[in-house]
């Protein structure tokens, strides 16, 4: 079990609906040396990569993608949600939809931020269905920048997200996968990844 798996172990609550809550230490009180530790898994795991930005989408990636970007000593870029219709041409534009809140949003990343040239690591806390990172992706090949791969702290194994974004082809990496969930007693069933 890696050092993310324990903690989820010690302090994630499977909560109904296949809901995950790490908000003790992720996503919303954020442990600060657990994030360094993920962001050099990140730099070990893609060190190879010539990244020029580390891309994400806002809340909870910022926090994350801030410490990944400095371990590769790059800017970060964090796509903006955006109900407004009235987006001018100097935005690159997707359209996520989150299943888990039933709604659509625009996201948003300005040109002056992301070119051609850029080779984008893209960085987010959960993968779930994948339309965040579908997003995302969009947008940087909007830029005709080039992906050079994702990184996920939590897959939620189970969900299709991991699978759509692996069968395009993509290096995705995730520090935990979570192939099951027990509501009744909490136990967390995490994939076997130590064969990769
Ligand atoms: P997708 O992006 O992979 O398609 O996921 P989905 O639409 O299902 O998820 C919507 C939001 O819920 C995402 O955050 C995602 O990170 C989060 N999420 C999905 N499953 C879980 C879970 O089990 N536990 C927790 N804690 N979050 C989960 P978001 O709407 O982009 O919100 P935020 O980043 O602004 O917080």
């Amino acid at each position: 079990m890696n050092f993310l798996e324990e903690r989820i172990n010690k302090d994630g609550i499977v909560k109904a609906g296949n809901v995950l809550k790490v908000d003790s230490f992720l996503n919303h009180q954020m442990d600060i040396a657990l994030i360094e530790e993920i962001a050099r898994e990140f730099k070990r795991r893609f060190h190879d990569k010539p990244v020029t930005k580390v891309l994400t989408i806002e809340a909870s990636g910022i926090g994350i993608a801030v410490f990944v970007a400095k371990e590769f000593g790059v800017p970060m870029v964090f796509a903006k949600k955006s109900k407004s219709i009235n987006i001018d041409g100097d935005m690159y534009v997707a359209e996520v939809e989150s299943f888990t809140h039933k709604n659509k949003n625009q996201i948003i990343v300005s040109k002056k931020f992301l070119s051609a040239d850029d080779r984008v690591l893209v960085i987010d806390d959960f993968l779930a269905n994948g339309c965040a990172l579908q997003g995302l992706i969009s947008i940087a090949e909007s830029a005709g920048a080039t992906v050079e791969g994702l990184g996920i702290v939590i897959e939620k194994g189970f969900q299709i997200g991991g699978r759509v974004i692996r069968n395009l082809g993509y290096h995705l990496e995730s520090l935990a996968i979570v192939d099951a969930m027990d509501t009744e007693t909490g136990e967390i069933t995490f994939r076997d990844q130590s064969a990769q």
